[in-house]
């Protein structure tokens, strides 16, 4: 079968996709349909944080799948409630967890506690509370609440009249939040590192600040760890980075190292928002994502965190060295391994270069390139890309 044909004749042509047809992946590496290998510094968009096929996610998944692969969530299944308490353990014991599919649905999820609960605990006025602040530049998700809440106007167009009601302040300007609040308001929900946003990421005190803003007007702040959570940051979770507790938070992606899987998860004041009826979901929670993601969560250890900081730092000292040796570099930016470089031309042409060399990165917001390796990358790999890297912005010079 020739993949690409048959793909843009079946398939709705919503993705713009690199000229590669993956045949098998392992570790940090991905083969194509002619054997050609490439060192993956992409990760399914930070979503295989452990590497493709890792043996002990993948033996978690296989003992599920021989034992059952779904049942209903009117029954009980020991491996959601495994996840729930390896989960709320490493972060809000005395919270609880909604478990879904996908990252737009984990982030539906806490659009819908923050409105119940704004609803719930309505204003000195007896205004009911539904509005919530987001950011310029962020990305929330593509179902019609999460596009809502993204800071971005080109996903919006085609799509509207869009769910009601987010606003938007600037990202790292505690101004423009606080001219925002009013007796509606009921959020604040922000990411970390802006990832889609082209790697923009929060300073300490401006997340401290909206912490502040959130204790003074009973707001809830949700921070979305969907892309820069499970590990990336150096820490389990971005938030344990600042020292700044959300009431809310949300992961998808890596939390299954590639099944599909959604968690809001909710501190004690939050964690009781939703109840029966409320909320649902058929496959949410599914049994072998769960398992996967208890053997992620078990895999997540101090080591292996440290691991990623260092790795970071070592690869981030290569960026900068290549910066300072080419002046299409504006800036090199990262917390832990999710990492952009700036430039000031468009990176495609760069992608593809790196491409037909082996390596596999990507590029947000026309020129930032971004870096999203697995955690088990070595220095060699590093070295690798610094030098494939090199190679491409030479290229890229002697063509201007
Ligand atoms: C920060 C953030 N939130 C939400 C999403 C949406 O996740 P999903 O594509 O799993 O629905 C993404 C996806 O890139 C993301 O980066």
């Amino acid at each position: 079968m020739d993949t690409k044909k048959t793909e843009s004749k079946y398939l709705m042509q919503t993705y713009s996709r690199y000229d590669l047809v993956v045949k098998r992946a392992k570790g940090q590496f991905v083969w194509d349909e002619k054997n050609k290998k490439y060192l993956d510094f992409f990760s399914g968009i930070s979503v295989c944080n452990l590497g493709h096929c890792n043996p002990v996610v993948n033996a978690a998944i296989k003992k599920q799948v021989d034992s059952f692969v779904h049942v209903s969530n009117r029954y009980y299944a020991k491996v959601q409630a495994e996840l729930a308490e390896s989960l709320m353990k490493k972060s809000f014991p005395d919270g609880k967890v909604f478990l879904s599919n996908s990252g737009a649905e984990a982030n539906e999820c806490a659009i819908k506690i923050a409105k119940k609960w704004g609803i719930d605990n309505p204003s000195k006025e007896g205004e009911k509370r539904i509005e919530i602040i987001s950011f310029e530049n962020s990305f929330h998700g593509r179902t019609l609440a999460t596009l809502s809440a993204t800071g971005q106007k080109k996903f919006h167009e085609s799509f509207r009249p869009l769910p009601e009601k987010f606003v938007f302040a600037k990202f790292n300007d505690i101004d423009s939040v606080k001219k925002l609040i009013n007796s509606k308001t009921a959020a604040i929900l922000v990411e970390i590192v802006q990832g889609e946003g082209g790697i923009q990421i929060a300073d300490k005190n401006f997340i401290k600040g909206l912490r502040e803003l959130c204790d003074k007007h009973n707001l809830l702040l949700i921070f979305d760890e969907i892309q820069c959570g499970m590990g990336r940051t150096g820490k389990l979770f971005a938030w344990q980075n600042l020292g700044v507790k959300p009431d809310v938070f949300t992961l998808a992606k890596a939390l299954a190292n590639g099944l599909p899987i959604g968690a809001t998860v909710a501190n004690k004041k939050t964690s009781e928002v939703l109840l029966s009826g409320d909320h649902g979901s058929t496959f949410g929670g599914n049994p072998v994502s769960c398992a996967a993601a208890v053997s992620v969560l078990k895999l997540m250890t101090p080591k292996l965190l440290k691991d990623v900081s260092e790795k970071a730092k070592y690869f981030v000292k290569g960026l900068n060295g290549l910066k300072k040796e080419y002046k299409m570099i504006k800036s090199v930016r990262n917390m832990g391994l999710l990492i952009g470089v700036e430039l000031d031309l468009p990176g495609k042409d760069i992608v593809e270069f790196c491409m037909n060399k082996g390596l596999l990165i990507n590029c947000t917001q026309g020129n930032v390139l971004r870096f999203l390796p697995s955690f088990v990358i070595t220095k060699k790999d590093i070295d690798f890309t610094i030098k494939i890297l090199g190679e491409a912005f030479k290229w890229q010079m002697l063509k201007k």
